[in-house]
């Protein structure tokens, strides 16, 4: 190695999964002679509850979406510039984590992230696509490089998760009854220690650090299925998160009885429109098999599957 590597790891988690996904990835870089890590946690102003309960929960949508987080706590970094930024994140209603927004959004961000490579490392049910390309903008605002992305998601199967993944959000329960167990297996957890032997071997073999970094690695893996459902799902959120918004000027009250509508609206378009959606892109695929495979290989970018 050259010279002393600085490497910045941002992270906000609630239940300390995304921490352990991302202590695991930088496992590998830690106690080397040449290479510093500070790892950032994000503080809110006002911490968010877990176990939410039902109406928070729903009820930070709008603002997430909207990108429009509660304030965080001032940011403090040892360094000025970094050689490589982890942002660790998890999804909010198919965006990034209210915190991470505020993260990214911030003044003092934006200097570190400037012209500086950064990896993402998500951690989260299975639903990224639409957050991660609300991160590649901000990162672009910001005149940094995505270089790599890696995403961990949730054991069990679509069905599955859609269940256990909001009772364990609101009740703070991984495990209720004989359902599978909500959160990312321990084995894919681990498995994030591929990565950061990777970016050691990098830095060791003083290679640049580019796109090229994860290639071949499986680092993503691209549902095709949930690309139609995640993009109907950005346009509802966004459209009502706006109306959201406006009904809760009028009152906080006439906000919350709208949400209670769109919430029984939201579970029975999800129950219809996901599975209509996989059938019909199933029926398609045929035709569309070159379309989607060039979105598969968007979405899977920088990395690569
Ligand atoms: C308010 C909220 C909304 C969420 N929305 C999504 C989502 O849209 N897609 C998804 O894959 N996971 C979603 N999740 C799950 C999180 O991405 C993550 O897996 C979970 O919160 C555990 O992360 P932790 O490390 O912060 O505890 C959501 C979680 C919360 C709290």
């Amino acid at each position: 190695m050259s010279q002393t590597k600085n490497i910045l790891l941002v992270s906000y988690s609630q239940t300390g999964q995304l921490t352990r996904l991302a202590e695991s990835f930088i496992k590998p870089l830690q106690n080397q002679k040449d290479i510093n890590i500070e790892h950032l946690h994000i503080s809110p102003v006002k911490a968010y509850p877990f176990p939410w309960g039902f109406t928070q929960f729903f009820n930070t949508f709008p603002e997430t979406v909207l990108l429009k987080p509660e304030p965080i706590e001032p940011l403090k970094f040892k360094q000025e510039k970094y050689d490589l930024i982890i942002l660790a994140y998890t999804v909010w209603f198919l965006s990034p984590s209210q915190p991470i927004t505020a993260f990214l959004q911030s003044e003092q961000a934006k200097k570190v992230l400037k012209d500086t490579p950064v990896i993402t490392l998500i951690g989260c049910r299975n639903m990224w696509l639409m957050a991660q390309e609300k991160v590649k903008s901000l990162l672009k605002e910001a005149d940094s490089q995505l270089i790599g992305n890696v995403v961990k998601v949730d054991q069990s199967n679509d069905w599955a998760s859609f269940i256990t993944t909001p009772l364990w959000m609101l009740t703070g329960k991984k495990k209720v009854g004989n359902l599978p167990s909500a959160g990312i297996a321990e084995s894919e957890i681990q498995d994030a220690e591929r990565f950061g032997i990777k970016i050691l071997q990098s830095f060791s073999e003083n290679q640049a650090l580019d796109s090229n970094i994860f290639r071949g690695m499986g680092a993503v893996k691209i549902d095709e299925k949930l690309m139609m459902s995640e993009k109907a799902g950005r346009r509802s959120f966004y459209l009502w998160g706006k109306l959201l918004i406006k009904c809760g000027q009028i009152s906080p009250s006439f906000r919350l009885f709208v949400l209670y509508f769109y919430i029984v609206f939201l579970i029975i378009l999800i129950l219809t429109v996901v599975p209509l959606s996989a059938l019909i892109k199933s029926l398609l695929k045929p035709l569309l098999k070159n379309k989607l495979e060039a979105q598969k290989r968007y979405f899977a970018e920088p990395s690569g599957e």
